[in-house]
C-alpha cells in the first residue's frame, strides 16, 4: 500500500500567508500541520509516499521534506494544478499504479490516527474506507449518508441543504478501482473533479464503500480561525513543560516549551504556550494558546491566543488576542499621533 499526501491547492483563503507558503505548512505549536500528518503515516507500514505540490508553493514543501527520510519515507514529489481532489488523484496514477492507496489532506488532522483504519481496510478488503465528523455546519464539506445498517449510501459535495451531519474527513482509503470510477465523472459546478463524486460512482458501480465515525477531534485548517483553534488543540495534547531558553526575572506558568537560545526577560508566560528559537520575549505577557515562531520579538506587549510566525516583531502593542502573524512582520505602537499607520500586503486583513 501507498500514500498519497495532498499538500497543492491554492490556499486563496489563507492569503497572503500563502503567497511565500503552502498552506499545509503554516505552523501549529510551531510545526506545519502537514509534518503531523506525516507522522501519523508514519505510524502505518506504509513507506511509499507521494505529495502532490502545486506550482507555485511546491518548492516550500518540498523545502520541508526534503527526501522523507525524516520520517523513513520513499517521497515522489507530484506537480498538480489544483482542478479537485479526485484530479490529483488522477494526476497521481503512473506512481500509484495498481496499488491500495491511502489519501490524506496535507491540511486536515484528527485525533485518532490512522494505523486501524489500515488495518480495517485490509481485513474487510474494501474498496474505499473514509472517515466521518458529525459537525455544526456540514454545507462548508462533502457530506455522506449512512443507512441504518451504517452503509453509505450517499454522497454530496457542500451540499446548500445538507442530507445529514456527517462530513467527509481528509483521511480516504481506496483500493485500484477508484481510477475506474475517476474516469467516469464530470468536474463539478466548481471546476474540480471531487474525490466525493469518484467516492458515489463508486457506490453506483457496486463497490464496497465503508465509513467510520470519527470519535476524536479533527482540524481543517482552511482559513485563520482554523489554525488558531488548530493551534490550541495541538498545544493541549502534545505539549509538555521544556525549558531550554534563558529566563530571568520572569514567571513561567504551566506548560511551556521554550526552545534553544530564546530569552525570556522581566515576563510572565502562562502555558499552553511555545516559543521558539532564539526569540526574545522582554517586558511582555505571554497568554495561554499562543505559538511563537523562531527568531522573533515581543518586546513590552501582551499576546494571546496568537499564532506568531518566525522573524515577527511585536512592539509596544497593548493587547494582541485571536491573531496569525506572518513570517518578519512588524506591529508597532506610533507613538507621535496615536494614528494607526499601516503598510500590509495583499489579502490581508487588520481589525483595529
Ligand atoms: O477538509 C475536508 C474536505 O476536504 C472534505 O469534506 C471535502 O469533501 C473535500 O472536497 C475537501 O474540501 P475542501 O474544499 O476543503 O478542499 P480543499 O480545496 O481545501 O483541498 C483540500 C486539500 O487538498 C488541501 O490541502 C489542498 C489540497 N489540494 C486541493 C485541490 C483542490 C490539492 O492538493 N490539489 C487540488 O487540486
Amino acid at each position: 500500500m501507498k500514500a498519497l499526501v495532498l499538500s497543492g491547492g491554492k490556499g486563496t483563503r489563507l492569503r497572503p500567508l500563502t503567497f511565500t507558503l503552502a498552506k499545509q505548512l503554516i505552523p501549529v505549536a510551531n510545526k506545519p500541520i502537514l509534518g503531523y500528518v506525516l507522522d501519523q503515516i508514519a505510524e502505518t507500514a506504509i513507506r511509499e509516499v507521494g505529495l502532490i505540490i502545486a506550482p507555485d508553493t511546491g518548492q516550500y514543501v518540498k523545502e520541508y521534506i526534503k527526501d522523507g527520510s525524516e520520517w523513513g519515507f520513499k517521497v515522489t514529489y507530484i506537480p498538480q494544478e489544483p482542478l479537485g481532489l479526485a484530479h490529483a488523484v488522477k494526476t497521481a496514477e503512473t506512481f500509484l499504479r495498481e496499488d491500495s492507496f491511502l489519501m490524506c489532506l496535507g491540511d486536515n488532522l484528527q485525533g485518532q490516527g490512522i494505523k486501524h483504519l489500515v488495518k480495517r481496510f485490509e481485513q474487510e478488503k474494501l474498496d474505499a474506507l473514509i472517515l466521518l465528523k458529525e459537525v455544526e455546519d456540514p454545507t462548508k464539506f462533502g457530506v455522506a449518508v449512512l443507512n441504518e445498517k451504517r452503509e453509505v449510501t450517499k454522497l454530496v459535495e457542500k451540499p446548500q441543504k445538507p442530507p445529514s451531519n456527517l462530513a467527509i474527513v481528509g483521511t480516504y482509503l481506496f483500493s485500484n478501482k477508484v481510477h475506474q470510477a475517476i474516469d467516469r465523472i464530470k468536474p463539478s459546478w466548481r471546476g474540480e473533479l471531487e474525490i466525493t463524486d469518484a467516492l458515489q460512482e463508486m457506490i453506483n458501480m457496486g463497490l464496497d464503500v465503508k465509513a467510520e465515525v470519527l470519535e476524536s477531534w479533527w482540524l481543517d485548517t482552511g482559513k485563520k480561525d482554523d489554525i488558531l483553534s488548530a493551534n490550541a488543540k495541538i498545544l493541549d495534547e502534545y505539549v509538555k513543560k521544556d525549558v531550554k531558553g534563558d529566563v530571568s526575572d520572569s514567571s513561567l506558568e504551566g506548560r511551556i516549551r521554550v526552545a534553544v537560545g530564546a530569552k525570556i526577560n522581566n515576563s510572565t508566560v502562562r502555558g499552553p504556550c511555545v516559543i521558539g528559537k532564539n526569540t526574545l520575549v522582554q517586558d511582555s505577557f505571554i497568554g495561554p494558546y499562543t505559538s511563537i515562531g523562531d527568531d522573533a520579538q515581543i518586546i513590552n506587549s501582551t499576546v494571546e491566543y496568537c499564532v506568531i510566525l518566525e522573524k515577527a516583531l511585536i512592539r509596544d502593542v497593548n493587547r494582541l488576542e485571536e491573531s496569525l502573524i506572518g513570517k518578519n512582520a512588524k506591529i508597532t505602537k506610533s507613538h507621535k499621533t496615536g494614528a494607526i499607520k499601516l503598510h500590509v500586503g495583499d489579502y490581508s486583513e487588520a481589525e483595529i
